[in-house]
């Protein structure tokens, strides 16, 4: 890189915050699976939103592409360099206001982690209602980028459902700032809506606010061990909505639990396994057991039912579901298609997506989880080369004539640009694409995600 520019980057953010030695960079060059693997001539870390603008008008003006990155826990290739982008971290951007308890929001930081967010809210006896594995890592800026789904999405929504205002700096270098969270405020396009879910290629965004959401103090755990996947999607189908208080379900299989447990020592709730498991989570005032145990009773292939209302064996019981993606990690580089399938498809394609794999990469092994509330599966597979795109080929294929989604709330990054014409209009691309051209003329950023070539 143009010597010169560092020299200018320096001045902006102060030498200390230009990372150009190796070890330095290479945590924000590699993603999260280790799949993605890319180099960056430097890693810039403004801290204030004024920085951020500086840095991008300079990059603007001299046509160099950035790649913005918060937590770096995404998984399609969005957040990392793969071709020599410059790294803007955003990671110093890590504020979290006072919880505004009238208005019951909260303005954070884009660097500020989500659990960071979730602690402010519970300090003043609310709930921020976006969760998921990352949130210790993951940021307010990247979950707002990607519109992170999580487990609580089947009650309250993903992260745009949450956002009501937001500051970003776009492509232009023009900073917009709209956080004063006004619930109706219908004055033009919803720019946090547009902004929410574009995963850096419209601008950077440097602070959100969010609505949250009251507590529930009674939160009950019902593991419910199922005898097929059909028999399991026709069941949440009816407990979202015959079960008031529940906030999550999610679907695993006894390969996937047993392989959790064995490589952090959790104990399996049951015995004798079965092919598959859907967790309900429950949250009221009041305490849900019976509204639980009474939706559970008398379903259709329900084998065995774990009631947890202790924090302690319930967040046990949850790692079985949220340490999927670590394990996995243990096994080899997984090669993720995260999916949402219309409900009366998820049997099938549970079937036909391991079918698939195999014929396409016999050496392969199949991990399937996810959060069947919304139709949405996460489909990893273990034992192949990082850009085996055969196997790409095959299972959106597969997804889009089971009519389902090729990404459901991790977003598209690099890992499926080339999948988007699959799912999109050409109509529709070309009005995403007029937005890009309109918001970051100069096609600096985060250009090789989103949209392929
Ligand atoms: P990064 O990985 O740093 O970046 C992600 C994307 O956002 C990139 O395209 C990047 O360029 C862009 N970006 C980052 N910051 C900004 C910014 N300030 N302005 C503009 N663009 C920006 N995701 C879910 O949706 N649901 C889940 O249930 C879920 N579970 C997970 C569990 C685990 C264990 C892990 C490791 C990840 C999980 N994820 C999940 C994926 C990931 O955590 C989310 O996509 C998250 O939103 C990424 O946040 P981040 O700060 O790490 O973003
Ligand atoms: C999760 O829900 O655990 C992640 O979104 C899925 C994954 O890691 O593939
Ligand atoms: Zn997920």
């Amino acid at each position: 890189m143009d010597p010169a520019l560092l020299r200018e980057l320096a001045e902006i953010v102060e030498p200390a915050h230009v990372l150009t030695e190796p070890d330095a960079k290479s945590g924000y060059e590699v993603d999260w699976t280790g799949r993605f693997r890319g180099a960056t001539p430097a890693v810039i870390r403004p801290g204030s939103t004024s920085e951020v603008a500086a840095v991008v008008e300079l990059c603007r003006r001299e046509g160099v592409a950035v790649v913005p990155q918060g937590g770096n826990t995404g998984m399609v290739g969005g957040g990392v360099p793969l071709a020599g982008e410059l790294v803007v971290s955003l990671r110093r951007l890590d504020h979290v206001d006072p919880v505004d308890t009238a208005a019951q929001q909260v303005t954070a930081g884009a660097g500020a982690t989500v659990e960071s967010v979730q602690r402010a809210a519970a300090s003043a006896g609310l709930r921020y209602a976006v969760d998921f594995g990352a949130r210790g890592t993951a940021t307010v800026g990247g979950s707002t980028a990607t519109n992170a789904g999580g487990i609580n999405l089947i009650r309250f929504g993903g992260t745009r459902e949450q956002l009501v205002g937001i500051e970003a700096v776009l492509g232009t270098g023009e900073t917009v700032r709209r956080l004063s969270g006004l619930i109706k405020d219908n004055t033009g396009y919803h720019l946090p809506s547009l902004l929410c879910g574009s995963e850096g290629t419209l601008g950077i965004v440097t602070a959100a606010r969010f609505r949250l959401v009251g507590m529930a103090p009674h939160r009950v755990l019902a593991f419910v061990a199922m005898s097929s996947v059909d028999a399991a999607a026709a069941a949440v189908a009816r407990w979202r909505t015959g079960i008031p208080s529940l906030e999550a379900a999610e679907l695993v299989f006894h390969d996937g639990i047993a392989l959790v447990a064995n490589a952090f020592g959790l104990s399996l709730p049951f015995a004798a396994p079965s092919p598959v498991y859907v967790m309900l989570d429950a949250g009221a005032l009041h305490d849900p057991t019976d509204e639980l145990a009474e939706a559970v009773a008398g379903i259709d292939g329900v084998v065995d039912v774990a009631v947890a209302a202790d924090t302690v064996r319930r967040s046990a019981l949850w790692r079985l579901r949220e340490d999927h993606a670590l394990a996995i990690n243990t096994v080899g580089v997984p090669h993720k298609f995260d999916v949402t399938l219309p409900q009366a498809q998820l049997g099938a394609f549970t079937e036909r997506v391991r079918a698939v794999v195999a014929s396409v990469e016999p050496e392969a092994y199949v991990w399937l989880f996810g959060h069947v509330g919304d139709g949405n599966l996460h489909v990893n597979v273990t034992g192949v080369a990082p850009d085996a795109h055969a196997l790409d080929d095959a299972v959106y294929g597969l997804v889009v004539e089971m009519g389902g989604s090729i990404s459901a709330e991790h977003g598209i990054g690099t890992a499926k640009a080339r999948f988007l014409p699959l799912d999109r209009s050409a109509t529709e691309l070309t009005a995403m694409r007029s937005i890009k051209a309109a918001l970051d003329p100069a096609g600096i950023m985060n250009p090789h995600a989103l949209f392929a070539g």
